[in-house]
């Protein structure tokens, strides 16, 4: 499989969780780099059902190593809670986890700050997790960030954390929202971290000596392309590069290590949160809700859903370099007996086929739809590319083309049997 980086082409919550799972099974080494725990990536096993939200999704493959990059911002809180619910489950947690000592950690005051800004946008709010995402990043770029080695620091952690809850507090008073005890995070802090303890390294060594040994690395993006910091469409988006360049910094491992780009997709879109969405459809919402589908696997929150939209997977294929795609709730359509796919915006009179920059023009786009018929039979059976319905194919094949990559992995379900590779 030689070192993949899988990315999500969309806003998010393609089915990575569900493509890297299947991946993994090729795969020595799952690594994530960016992104915290507002991801939830889920993978259906028999009957039982996963959300993975900071621990790579090829946990549950044994054999397997995981890591967590220098690029993830961590809430050790979250982390022990996600690593103790997993051994709940059987799933062995040992020397299968490497986590970075240069990631960033997430405080209880990034949440409180996550929260209260949301609040203080009012409509324009952006939507977040409130996971502390932003403001954890944002310590970061400004140098003030804590990271996974001064938690691990017993003798010098709590001046280092007493300072930050100082000048955090201050903040939190001046916006009206309740001070943070610096007492209950030292003690919350203190107990993870030895919980922690026996998982963190420098992984950039470790991965570095694995591919010496000619191992396969599976880079696992977090959120999607249109939420990237740099090139999502800003201010609505998550505090971190989500785009193929993340995989890269936040690991440690150079752009020409890496082999191959898959771009996870859905046969739709969604997106969860505010921003602009410009082939959002409100009966197509309405028709997956009914079905018990697209309900945010970390928030609970119904997605917003809408058609296929090339020009936005075009471009995601662009910046990220995706040479593969997998294509995803391909069921999802099943029984819509007329499909859409956007192939172009209107903006302001102007025909165009690359998102605009500025949020607020990329909300005025209207889509320009080509119509084809659907299939109306289910699809979540098939397993072989020849046992999908002609139409299906036809379907698949138009919006590969249309995104400008070859199609590799079809997924019709959400068990690893309804898995399709081309
Ligand atoms: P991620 O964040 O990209 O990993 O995606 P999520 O796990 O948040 O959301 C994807 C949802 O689609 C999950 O509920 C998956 O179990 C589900 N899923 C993934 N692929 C398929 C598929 O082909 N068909 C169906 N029905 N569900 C799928
Ligand atoms: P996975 O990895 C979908 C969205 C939030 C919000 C915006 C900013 O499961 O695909 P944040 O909490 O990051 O500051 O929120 O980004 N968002 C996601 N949407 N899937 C995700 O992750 C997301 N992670 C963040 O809804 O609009
Ligand atoms: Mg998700």
């Amino acid at each position: 499989m030689a070192n993949t980086i899988l990315v999500g082409a969309q806003w998010g919550d393609e089915g990575k969780g569900k493509i890297i799972d299947f991946l993994t099974d090729d795969a020595d080494i799952v690594v994530r780099s960016q992104g915290g725990n507002n991801a939830g990536h889920t993978i259906v096993i028999g009957e039982k059902k996963y959300v993975l939200h900071l621990i790579p999704s090829g946990i549950l493959r044994r054999g397997k190593t995981c890591v967590i990059g220098n690029g993830v911002v961590i809430d050790p809180i979250a982390l022990v809670g996600e690593i103790e619910g997993l051994r709940a489950c059987g799933i062995k947690i040992q020397r299968n986890l490497l986590i970075s000592e240069a990631a960033h950690l997430v405080f209880p005051y990034h949440q409180a700050l996550d929260a209260q800004r949301e609040a203080l946008k009012g409509s324009n709010k952006i939507g977040t997790t409130k996971r502390g995402i932003g403001p954890a990043y944002g310590d970061k770029a400004a140098r003030t960030g804590l990271r996974l080695c001064d938690l691990m620091q017993s003798t010098t952690f709590p001046e280092k954390l007493a300072k930050r809850v100082r000048e955090n507090n201050i903040v939190l008073r001046s916006l009206n929202a309740k001070p943070v005890s610096y007492k209950q995070i030292l003690e919350d802090y203190q107990v993870a971290a030895e919980v922690l303890r026996p998982f963190v390294c420098n992984t950039v060594a470790y991965i570095h000596q694995a591919m010496s040994k000619g191992k396969n690395l599976l880079f696992e993006g977090a959120q999607g392309t249109y939420l990237d910091l740099d090139h999502g469409t800003y201010p609505f988006v998550t505090s971190s590069n989500t785009t193929a360049g993340g995989a890269c910094t936040g690991s440690g491992v150079p752009p020409h290590r890496m082999d191959s780009v898959i771009g996870v997709m859905k046969a739709y879109t969604t997106r969860v949160g505010e921003g602009p969405f410009p082939t959002e459809n409100e009966d197509l919402g309405n028709l997956l809700h009914e079905m018990g589908r697209e309900f945010g696997a970390t928030t609970g929150r119904a997605r917003r859903c809408g058609w296929f939209d090339a020009v936005a997977t075009r471009y995601a294929s662009m910046i990220n370099g995706i040479d593969k795609l997998a294509i995803t709730n391909l069921d999802g359509l099943d029984h819509v007996k007329k499909i859409r796919v956007c192939i172009g915006y209107r903006l302001e009179g102007r025909v165009i086929h690359t998102p605009p920059i500025i949020a607020s023009d990329v909300d005025k786009c209207e889509p320009i739809y080509r119509e084809i018929p659907g299939w109306n039979c289910s699809t979540t059976e098939a397993r072989t590319y020849e046992e999908l319905p002609l139409k299906a194919r036809k379907y698949l094949e138009l919006i590969a083309k249309l995104t400008g990559a070859k199609l590799k992995i079809i997924s019709v379900g959400a068990s690893r049997a309804q898995t399709i590779c081309t």
